[in-house]
């Protein structure tokens, strides 16, 4: 007969649990009665209700194909702006509905993190890059960056940008004749940013390249890829061999850690020196050279320019690249953003305070940023009991709520496509829609929103200086005349 003394403590154990997780139900229950909260409507099989692998691997396979974003876009469609599912186990919250982003971004922010889901993605190439941290790590992280992106005037430099848009000039072949501009942007891009960020172009569209430019080139595009195939499978990431992402990361890091050091010592040798430079002495601005003067860190430097270039390249060559696919399939708009570049600025270089006032090139820029958002999905992870605003309930307009560690994934691409906050017409693109709409009406977050908006769209009138001076070139060679 076994002894009551070996038998009552796993018992116990058992009752102690069973009460826990009766306790802990009740809680959510309490929380979510308190709150008037209903369900989501449920997507996903019977079968796969409890584990989400057919859900990972749907995912997995729309993603391949690159048709992640029809796919959910479907999804909506069919269960409306928010819903629940279930992938490997995990509980996520899929929502293109403005007054739900709206919340998770700005009013309840501080319910929301994003680290839980990204600081092992940027482990190798920046662990305490901006994405990677969250609470008073990023508060004091984003503090560094206002600094440096406060002056748009200083960051801005146009003399820089000419250099690069005279390479990219060179590349456009004349007449007319057909070329990927696509290709062409993402160099421009390439060579932009690693110039604003740490002060060494990669000489993307210079016929100089040198093999450790390319290589950096290749470094950060296997780096971007790998970030972002692994946010999309999550756990299945395990699967694939990591070796050339960690040698990219490395090389990344090690080719902005020269710019770095040698930044720390110039601005700790000029903090030491009893003669302050005179203007005409001062190096040009680089994103390293500016946070070498508030911090001698040098490994933050590097998390934190490796950040912001990962960030920077992509976005603005998407923009650039769609904002060209969308001029040469509207020969309307295009001649009117012709005529009124023509009006305001004549053919010359343009000057920061006329690049202000293009008010139409302002309009075509929000109408590209609404159709084709560079950023098209987020994603935030519950850190407390909380809620969303709607989607709950028979007809979505119930409080869901939102369970520590549930993921919400939210879709800017399909909130861009909203009839009742862009128009009927809100497929098309017609950049006068923003003759009558606020600056940034509800649902539009090409940048974000709250106190993680994108620090990098202060440095935005770049890129409509790009476009601009692009469109110069692209004009007077008869870019568009087929
Ligand atoms: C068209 C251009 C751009 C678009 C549409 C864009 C969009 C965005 C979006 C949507 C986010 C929010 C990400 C999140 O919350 O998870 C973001 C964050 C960020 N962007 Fe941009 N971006 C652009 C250009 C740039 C550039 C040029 C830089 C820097 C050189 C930059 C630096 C950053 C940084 C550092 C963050 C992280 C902010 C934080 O977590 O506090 N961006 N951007």
């Amino acid at each position: 007969m076994l002894d009551r003394w070996v038998i009552l403590p796993p018992l116990l154990a058992l009752a102690y649990f069973i009460l826990s997780r009766c306790h802990w139900r009740y809680q959510l229950y309490h929380f979510s009665k308190l709150n008037d909260c209903q369900d989501a409507p449920h997507e996903g099989s019977w079968l796969d209700c409890h584990t989400g692998v057919f859900k990972a691997i749907t995912l997995g396979r729309n993603f391949r194909r690159k048709t992640s974003l029809d796919y959910t876009n479907q999804l909506f469609e069919k269960y409306g702006n928010t819903y629940s599912t279930k992938i490997l186990g995990q509980n996520v919250l899929f929502t293109c509905d403005h007054a739900n982003i709206d919340h998770i971004l700005s009013a309840a922010f501080a319910d929301y993190d994003s680290s839980s889901t990204r600081a092992h993605l940027f482990e190798a190439p920046a662990p305490r890059g901006i994405f990677a941290v969250d609470g008073q790590r990023w508060k004091d992280t984003r503090k560094l960056y206002r600094k440096q992106f406060s002056n748009n005037r200083l960051i801005c430099d146009f003399d820089d940008l000419e250099r690069h848009v005279q390479n990219f000039i060179k590349k456009v072949p004349d007449n007319g004749q057909p070329f990927d501009i696509h290709a062409l942007f993402y160099n421009l891009g390439l060579d932009t940013t690693f110039a604003f960020t740490v002060g060494k172009p990669v000489n993307a569209l210079s016929s100089d390249q040198t093999p450790e430019e390319k290589q950096i080139m290749e470094d950060l595009e296997c780096v971007k890829e790998t970030i972002t195939r692994d946010a999309f499978i999550g756990p299945l990431r395990h699967f694939y061999d990591r070796g050339a992402f960690l040698r990219a990361s490395q090389r990344l890091r090690n080719f902005s850690e020269a710019s770095a050091i040698q930044a720390v010592y110039d601005a700790q040798k000029e903090r030491n020196s009893d003669l302050k430079l005179s203007s005409g002495q001062q190096q040009p601005y680089t994103f390293v050279r500016g946070l070498s003067k508030e911090i001698d860190d040098v490994p933050l430097i590097v998390d934190q320019s490796v950040s912001a270039l990962l960030a920077g390249v992509d976005t603005i060559a998407g923009l650039l690249s769609t904002t060209f696919f969308l001029l040469a399939r509207n020969a309307r708009v295009m001649q009117k953003l012709r005529a009124s570049i023509i009006d305001n600025v004549g053919h010359e270089r343009p000057t920061y305070d006329q690049l202000k006032q293009l008010t139409y090139m302002q309009q075509v820029f929000n109408e590209v940023l609404r159709l084709f958002p560079p950023i098209p999905f987020n994603h935030r992870t519950a850190n407390k009991n909380t809620f969303l605003p709607r989607g709950g309930g028979l007809d979505g307009s119930s409080k869901i709520f939102v369970e520590k560690g549930v993921q919400v994934v939210f879709s800017t691409w399909a909130s861009h496509r909203m009839s009742d906050a862009f128009g009927e017409d809100c497929d098309a693109f017609a950049p006068e829609r923003w003759e009558k709409l606020r600056a940034h009406p509800l649902g539009f977050a090409p940048f974000s929103r709250g106190p993680r908006v994108c620090p990098g769209r202060e440095y935005y009138l770049s890129s409509i200086y790009l476009v601009l001076a692009s469109a110069r070139t692209s004009f007077s060679k008869g870019v568009f005349a087929n």
